[in-house]
């Protein structure tokens, strides 16, 4: 049984490798030669949190190789967690007619629990503020397909590094390689203890500032994220820090030339909208990327 729960539990730089080769494969391939290795299966989507992007591609991967899809778009409202179900019972239920799971909760360690009273593979579609697995595969495949490398980089990290669950598995993933972080965030939403130590661990220098000044000039990725309103309790605490750090085209002036802008999306006013323009931006680019990586992920956990 295949689950993905954590980035942690891709080690395997060769594994991370053939992952990326076959993504790539897939954004060259014509839709008619798409290979089926998921035909005769069912793969269900139970979000109990929004989503565009994480949803959507899955569901198009999950169809693209041949598998028939079930889904609740909102679970939270529309499943029967409305009555109280717990999430170990739904995913018992899913099992039955599901061969596979991909699941969003909006509390961390939901995804560990379903994928304990699962009889098939849950996939973490992101758990609270706690993890976003699959983003962070296709924000490595991003980097390394602009870069042509992992090794040797500058990754800066700007905005909610606190309750970024897209922040949390990829600094995770990237510090398999050799490479150094910049962390720009207000201070009440810089990077946890927790994430600095496992990635100083893994060798990563981390450097944290509560300003991006310093580091434009050196990094060759600069990650946004958006702030995420939904883990404040108090409105006044997120409007104090919404608009701490906005991209625009007079900050792009200071960054790299040759650097790349990623952020996951959806993004709210963090980058504004002339940047979408500027070469270096490649948040597009990386969402249509998770099409690609899913389907090479899918491809994966059904190959054996
Ligand atoms: C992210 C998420 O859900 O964590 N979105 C996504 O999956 N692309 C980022 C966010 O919501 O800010």
């Amino acid at each position: 049984m295949k689950h993905v729960i954590s980035i942690t539990q891709f080690k395997d730089k060769n594994q991370l490798k053939q992952l990326f080769d076959r993504a790539k494969e897939f954004s060259q391939m014509p839709r008619e030669k798409y290979p089926k290795p998921l035909a005769h299966a069912t793969v269900a989507t139970v979000f109990y949190e929004p989503s565009t992007r994480t949803r959507l591609s899955f569901e198009t991967a999950i169809q693209n190789l041949g598998a028939n899809l079930i889904s609740t778009e909102n679970a939270g409202q529309f499943s029967s967690a409305v009555k109280g179900e717990t999430i170990e019972d739904s995913v018992i239920i899913l099992s039955g007619y599901a061969q596979a799971i991909v699941m969003r909760h909006p509390e961390v360690g939901s995804a560990e629990r379903a994928a304990n009273a699962s009889l098939v593979p849950v996939i973490n579609a992101g758990d609270g503020a706690g993890e976003h697995p699959t983003q962070a595969l296709l924000d490595g495949y991003t980097i390394y397909d602009n870069k042509g490398k992992l090794d040797g980089l500058k990754i800066g990290l700007v905005g909610d590094l606190l309750n970024g669950r897209t922040i949390h598995s990829l600094i995770q993933l990237l510090s398999l390689y050799d490479v150094e972080f910049y962390c720009a965030a207000p201070d009440s939403l810089q990077l946890p203890e927790k994430y600095i130590q496992l990635v100083e661990k893994n060798g990563a220098k981390v450097t944290l500032l509560d300003s991006w000044d310093t580091m434009l000039d050196k990094i060759d990725v600069l990650y946004m994220t958006r702030v995420q309103k939904e883990r404040f309790e108090a409105i006044e605490d997120y409007n104090a820090v919404k608009d701490s750090f906005i991209l625009d085209s007079q900050i792009m002036k200071k960054l790299n030339k040759d650097a790349i802008v990623m952020h996951p999306l959806p993004r709210v006013n963090e980058i504004t909208i002339d940047v979408d323009k500027d070469p270096r931006a490649k948040y597009f680019e990386e969402a249509r990327n998770g099409l690609y990586v899913r389907m090479a992920l899918l491809e994966m956990i059904f190959s054996n």
